[in-house]
């Protein structure tokens, strides 16, 4: 018998079923140079992945090319003390009373009016009419900018995110990624100057007026910052979304179980995250040589570290590529902090901010949704697909359901 290829995370096939790849790396080659496109180590093991999270060891130097030519620079790429002070402006907003007061109303408004605009329809695409609208539409809100705008918003981070994840270096998709900074400064750089003069009590005011060590952010500064939270809060929400809802319809049992008792979304959102994480892959740059399963990363290469593999590593889970919301390894409890059991939101000091406004999001559109679509399911045959390398979720999900009331 004659050992399988290597997987190759730029092919075809490995977009097709990156899951069948996964298993042959955890188990045969748990370390792969990678020699095309971004040259680096691919780890896939829980525990590797997990260790390039936590150990500091590993750095976010990698956002200096990945992110840094489209943002500018952003708290992603810091470390220390730099990392914790910007990162303490805006986590307060994604927390706690501020969320549950402050913000709470805003997500329960803007996904009743997303729900509004199908709801006496009987069928919907949720990933066109709802998921890549909804988390977009709160942050854009959080920010006080408009959302008349979601089209220009929507474009700019799907090229954000196609220039971070663009593993083949197609010139494309940088040439793309580069206008949009010029694009967005060009709208965000009035809208801050008209803030600093007139602020409001919303999150944009927020960081015009915060100080860093007395001194206040520059426009770029905080043009790069917005341009990281729309990002950040809005291709992963709205993928976690629209894969809750496949992966529910997939298994009418867990979707009736969920239905019937709300207080599951939280499990269903866990394991969600677990099955299909949103962001596949995540990189890193250790400062010195370390070593892994398979071998040794040299100082300074990235590492390219697979949650979509980790996430399955039969190590850690049984049954791993199952979707079972009563697995008993879930941790629904602590499954939007550093303690959760995958590592969807990653781990460490640059653990997701945004982790328990993403949790809001989605208990807020699964009880809505779940109202509104009493019998959802998939519109007569229609299968979803998953696409997508860097960042995974349904292209569309196109369901029916008779209409409440
Ligand atoms: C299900 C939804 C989400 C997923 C799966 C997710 C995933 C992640 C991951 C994996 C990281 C770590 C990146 C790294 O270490 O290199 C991260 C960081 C981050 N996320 Fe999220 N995210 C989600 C929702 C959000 C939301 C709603 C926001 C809010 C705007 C947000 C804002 C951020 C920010 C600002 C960081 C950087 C944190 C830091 O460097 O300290 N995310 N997220």
């Amino acid at each position: 018998m004659t050992a399988a290829a290597t997987p190759d995370i730029l092919s075809d096939e490995f977009a097709l079923d990156p899951y069948r790849a996964y298993r042959q790396m955890r188990n045969d080659e748990p370390l792969i140079r990678q020699e095309q496109g971004v040259p680096g180590y691919i780890i896939s093991r829980y525990e590797d992945v997990q260790r390039a999270f936590n150990d500091d060891t590993f750095t976010t130097a990698n956002y200096d090319w990945q992110l840094e030519p489209v943002h500018g620079r952003t708290f992603l790429q810091m470390s220390g003390r730099e990392h914790q002070v910007r990162r303490a402006l805006v986590a307060p907003a994604f927390r706690g009373r501020e969320l549950q007061e402050k913000f709470l109303p805003v997500i329960e408004r803007n996904c009743r009016e997303l729900i509004d605009t199908f709801r006496h329809a009987g069928e919907a695409d949720l990933v066109a009419q709802f998921a890549t609208r909804f988390p977009i539409n709160v942050i854009v809100d959080m920010l006080g900018l408009d959302k008349a705008d979601h089209a220009r918003f929507h474009s700019w981070y799907t090229a954000i995110i196609a220039f971070l994840g663009n593993l083949s270096q197609d010139p494309e998709v940088t040439e793309r990624g580069l206008r949009t900074r010029e694009e967005f400064a060009a709208y965000m750089i009035p809208i801050i100057q008209r803030r600093r003069d007139h602020p409001g009590d919303d999150l944009l005011s927020t960081l015009c007026q915060a100080e860093i060590e007395g001194t206040r952010m520059s426009d770029e500064d905080i043009k790069a910052f917005c341009s990281l939270l729309l990002t950040a809060g809005g291709e992963t929400t709205d993928k976690a979304i629209a894969a809750m809802f496949a992966n529910l319809i997939d298994h009418p049992d867990q979707l009736e179980a969920v239905r019937q008792d709300r207080s599951l979304i939280a499990r269903a959102f866990a394991e969600t995250l677990r099955f299909t994480p949103p962001v596949h892959m995540i990189m890193r740059q250790p400062s010195e040589d370390v070593k892994l399963s398979g071998g040794v990363v040299p100082a300074g290469s990235t590492v390219i570290c697979l949650i979509g593999a980790a996430n399955r590593d039969e190590r850690k889970y049984t049954n791993p590529d199952s979707f079972d919301i009563f697995r008993p390894e879930l941790k629904e409890t602590t499954a939007s902090t550093a303690a959760a059991g995958h590592l969807a939101f990653a781990l460490g000091r640059h653990f997701c901010v945004g982790a328990l406004l993403a949790k809001t999001e989605v208990e807020v559109a699964t009880n809505q949704l779940l109202d509104a679509m009493p019998d959802v399911r998939l519109a007569e045959g229609f299968r979803p697909q998953e696409k997508g390398v860097f960042t995974r979720g349904p292209a569309s999900l196109k369901v029916r359901f008779t209409p409440v009331g």
